[in-house]
């Protein structure tokens, strides 16, 4: 089945876990358009370029394959590079034609932030994942530091960057973050990660 299936949320609500395993579940391929952002702020910084100033367009029209893969995408500086940058009208023009050209061909799934309102409006099915923020921080630090114990500094640290990030995605004026009137909204603030999968396995099942 060519399926489309958006996946949309805020940071770190289990979007990019449920993306991945649902892709391998229905053999879709999987792509996380928040690395695309992320490697246009990574090539910004590494050009001397500043996200929130410079102009991206012309990095993000020649990203390579290769630079999605890049080992240091998910360290703080490119959090905020990545939503700096996303900001910008022109980066994001040339980053949807390469996200619509991955998942027309075969069906995808697809994570991120305005992929049932922006990028396919006419996906199959969209779901918008959420959890509370200090849920989120949470499994932002386990993911960070492992089993660590939790410090409650770094905690409230993770919340507000998260908090800060969420405003900035949700109040931006070109494609902000927002559920579609027709995304399934999926609540992980008590499920794990496989529990997630397997409801929303349901729902897929139940569709198509
Ligand atoms: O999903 P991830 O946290 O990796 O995304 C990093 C940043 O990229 C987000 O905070 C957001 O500003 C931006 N982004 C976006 N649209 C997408 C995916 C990510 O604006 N579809």
């Amino acid at each position: 089945m060519r399926l489309i299936i958006a996946v949309d949320g805020p940071a770190a609500a289990g979007k990019g876990t449920l993306a991945k395993s649902l892709a391998a579940a229905l053999r879709l391929p999987h792509l996380d358009t928040g690395l695309l952002y992320r490697a246009v702020a990574r090539q910004m910084i590494l050009a001397g370029l500043d996200p929130a100033q410079d102009a991206g367009e012309t990095i993000a029209q020649r990203l390579q394959p290769d630079d999605l893969t890049r080992s240091d995408l998910r360290v703080p500086e490119i959090d905020r590079g990545a939503s700096a940058v996303a900001t910008q009208p022109a980066v994001r023009a040339a980053l949807l034609r390469r996200q619509r050209d991955f998942a027309t061909a075969s069906g995808a799934v697809i994570d991120g932030r305005d992929i049932g309102t922006v990028v396919f409006p006419d996906a199959d099915l969209k779901l918008f994942v959420t959890a509370s923020a200090p849920v989120r921080a949470l499994r932002r630090f386990q993911q960070l530091h492992g089993d660590a114990p939790p410090d409650r500094d770094a905690l409230a640290r993770l919340t507000e960057e998260i908090e800060t990030r969420d405003r900035k995605d949700a109040e931006r004026p070109v494609s902000p973050l927002r559920r579609a009137e027709d995304a399934l909204l999926v609540e992980t603030d008590h499920l794990d990660a496989g529990a997630v999968l397997d409801h929303v396995l349901g729902l897929v099942r139940a569709r198509f």
